[in-house]
């Protein structure tokens, strides 16, 4: 552990701890006040490629900053090694912001690398993020839910395709649920996905959107119908990362 002079000129001890800092959903300006203040006084920080980046620049010239999006790919290894760089410079005394896109809990493994630092006794904060599942398609004027159109959502991953035996997610249910679907991590399956949603009784007419880079400078969404938004979506060049809606409100405009 580090020796750090204390009050008084005494030493004292200090005791290493992981922050988990939800970036929100890419503009800057929806990074929280209590996330910017975690990142101006953190030793370390391991930052992910959908982190609003430009916020390292409020960092401590003195901070270690780790681009986890250059640890090498492979199954598991990517995380494994987050979680163990994460133990690592905190058991070594230092504070630990861990930088990601969105809110760390939704789609963010931030659950794991809590477990990893309880397992190795390591204090964590959670400062949660705004998410991109409701902020991607709030920027694009797209409201989840709405009195005359949608009484909830469901936020899903479309990582794994519905007809995959990795598949937990009940799409049955999904496209008779009469709710708002949100998609994340979709876009290679979406004709699949959109498919079989048709498959299990979905109106093919119901409002569909893409909105990829949303809250960015560079956002662009795309909106069309069950039957034709990937295509569009292909046609238009969108791609990751990008937030899929279905469901009524894709469909909404304000006057
Ligand atoms: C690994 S998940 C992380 C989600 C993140 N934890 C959150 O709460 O927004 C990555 C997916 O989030 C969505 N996403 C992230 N940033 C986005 C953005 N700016 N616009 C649209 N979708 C976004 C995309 O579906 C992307 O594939």
């Amino acid at each position: 552990m580090r020796l750090e002079p204390g009050a008084g000129g005494q030493d004292r001890q200090r005791a290493g701890r992981v922050i988990l800092v939800g970036g929100g959903p890419g503009d800057p300006g929806l990074l929280t006040v209590a996330g910017l203040d975690a990142i101006r006084n953190a030793d370390v920080i391991a930052a992910d490629r959908l982190a609003p980046l430009s916020a390292l620049a409020h960092a401590r010239p003195e901070a270690e900053i780790i681009d986890v999006g250059k640890i090498p790919r492979g199954p598991g290894v990517a995380q494994r090694t987050i979680e163990e760089l994460l133990v690592d410079r905190a058991l070594k005394g230092n504070t630990v912001v861990r930088f990601k896109g969105g809110d760390s809990f939704i789609f963010g493994r931030g659950g794991e690398e809590w477990q990893a630092c309880a397992a190795a006794g390591i204090p964590v904060t959670i400062i949660p993020g705004v998410t991109s599942a409701s902020a991607a398609p709030a920027a694009a004027g797209i409201p989840l839910t709405h009195r005359q159109l949608s009484q909830g959502f469901t936020v899903v991953t479309g990582h794994v395709p519905p007809s995959d035996r990795r598949s937990t997610v009940n799409w049955e249910a999904l496209a008779q649920s009469g709710l708002t679907l949100v998609i994340m991590m979709g876009m290679a399956n979406l004709a699949v996905i959109t498919d079989a949603l048709i498959g299990y009784g979905l109106d093919p007419a119901t409002p569909a959107a893409v909105v990829a880079d949303g809250t960015m400078s560079s956002m662009r969404t795309e909106r069309g119908t069950l039957t034709d938004i990937a295509a569009r979506a292909a046609e238009a060049g969108l791609g990751a990362p990008a937030t899929v809606v279905i469901g009524s409100v894709a469909g909404f405009t304000p006057a």
